[in-house]
């Protein structure tokens, strides 16, 4: 009889895992609250809400009895010609929340198709205008997910050089996070491409581009973007998947800027990360263009599992939580901000940037930053170890929780961090 461990090797392909490489992963049988709980009996502090995604907790019970109350009503149902309250009531709250003119929410499945469907609208509101314009711009260093779509528009490099070929042009200018940029040219190479009257979109990690490193920038460099946009007709494709519902201290990231996006991408703690779902939002300006009489102009894209409703019954609810979470962010804000003053004695630590519940910082080995900065693995092992999850980017270590997570908690954590870089 093969144990669970043996099973998992035999069966599943896990996902950015070199089986080779990595160690077997760990099996986890319960996650509540801050905590993920192995077979083993190890105790895991779940330091980056599990990819990003978690918001209130594992297993929150209100998000728990929003979903086993929707399943008393209804599971899944056909999203085309069809619709359903939980996924109306959602999206008119959803609404209330986002910053901008933002007017209808297209849902799918995940953060990747979020943003493939984003830029799809964005290429479609030229194409049934009959205007050519076909260019889009996103930064170096940018991630916005694994399909296709989505690939092309991030870094090009080991994520997707096997599929580099199949990949569409994209302009990718300078990363404004990253140190070496000097934004007065970044934003004139900008007003360069966008003068040229082909570009069709912006897509932008808006504050924080999160995989290509965690690289922080600030609002007023990005309203400097945004207002080319404008003048520009571009349109502006926000991709909060990361940032958004409270992450970076402010509901939305895009709230940090004078100017709004036309398109916003979100899914990982939509539902309070509890189950998947994605959603694109956009303007009143971009739906017109697709309404006609015209059935080639519709807008051709959809998911099985579109709307679902278990997911839009977690999102209810987790956006209910949200409205009292402010504090709770607030909390790790500040305790980060003590924390920092605790790192900035250690002499391997550079770069520390934080905003709002994310804090990050570059581990100096003498190598060059980067995802596969051979630090990471030594890293990620001794947190473990520890019992705290943190997976670094290479050698950059970050930190997200829950905003549920407590002070000793994140004392843990800050502890286990201070541990391992004071002894490396
Ligand atoms: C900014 C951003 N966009 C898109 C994605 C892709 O999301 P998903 O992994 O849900 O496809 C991610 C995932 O990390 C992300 O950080």
């Amino acid at each position: 009889m093969l144990n669970y461990s043996e099973k998992d090797q035999k069966y599943i392909w896990h996902p950015f895992t070199q089986s080779l490489v990595d160690q077997p992963p760990v099996n986890i049988v319960r996650a509540k609250d801050s905590k993920l709980y192995a077979e083993n009996g190890q105790e895991f502090i779940d330091a980056i809400s599990s990819w990003w995604v978690n918001l209130h907790g594992h297993a929150h019970p209100v998000i728990k009895k929003a979903i086993s109350d929707q399943m008393e009503i209804m599971d899944q149902i056909i999203f085309a010609g069809f619709t359903h309250p939980t996924a109306i009531d959602f999206a008119e709250e959803l609404l209330e929340f986002l910053p901008g003119n933002m007017a209808k929410v297209f849902y799918s499945d995940n953060g990747s198709t979020s943003v493939e469907v984003a830029v799809k609208m964005a290429l479609q509101y030229w194409h049934n205008q009959n205007i050519k314009k076909q260019t889009i711009i996103a930064f170096h260093h940018s991630y916005h997910g694994d399909t296709f779509g989505s690939m092309s528009i991030s870094q090009r490099g080991a994520f997707n050089d096997p599929f580099s070929d199949k990949l569409f042009d994209v302009e990718f200018i300078s990363s404004p996070g990253e140190l070496s940029t000097e934004t007065k040219f970044m934003i004139a190479e900008f007003s360069k491409i966008t003068a040229k009257g082909n570009v069709a979109a912006f897509i932008y990690e808006p504050l924080i581009q999160g995989a290509g490193g965690m690289l922080m920038y600030e609002p007023d460099v990005l309203d400097q973007l945004l207002n080319i946009c404008r003048s520009n007709e571009v349109i502006a494709i926000a991709d909060e998947v990361m940032t958004g519902f409270g992450r970076t201290g402010k509901f939305f990231a895009s709230e940090y800027m004078k100017n709004t996006p036309d398109i916003i991408c979100l899914s990982k703690g939509i539902t309070g990360g509890i189950l998947p779902l994605g959603a694109t939002a956009c303007t009143k300006n971009i739906y017109e263009n697709f309404k006609s009489n015209d059935r080639s102009k519709t807008f051709f894209h959809g998911h099985s599992y579109t709307g679902n409703s278990l997911s839009l019954a977690a999102a209810r609810a987790s956006l209910t939580l949200l409205r009292d979470s402010m504090t709770n962010i607030k909390f790790i804000e500040e305790n980060h901000k003590r924390f920092i003053l605790k790192l900035k004695t250690l002499k391997n630590v550079q770069n520390i940037r934080s905003r709002g519940t994310i804090l990050a910082f570059d581990v100096d080995n003498h190598q060059q930053t980067s995802y596969f900065n051979s630090l990471r693995d030594n890293l990620y092992h001794q947190f473990i170890d520890k019992g705290v999850l943190i997976r670094p980017l290479g050698n950059v270590i970050y930190l997200m929780p829950p905003y549920c997570i407590d002070q000793n908690e994140l004392d843990t954590i800050y502890n286990a961090v201070m541990d391992v870089l004071s002894n490396l």
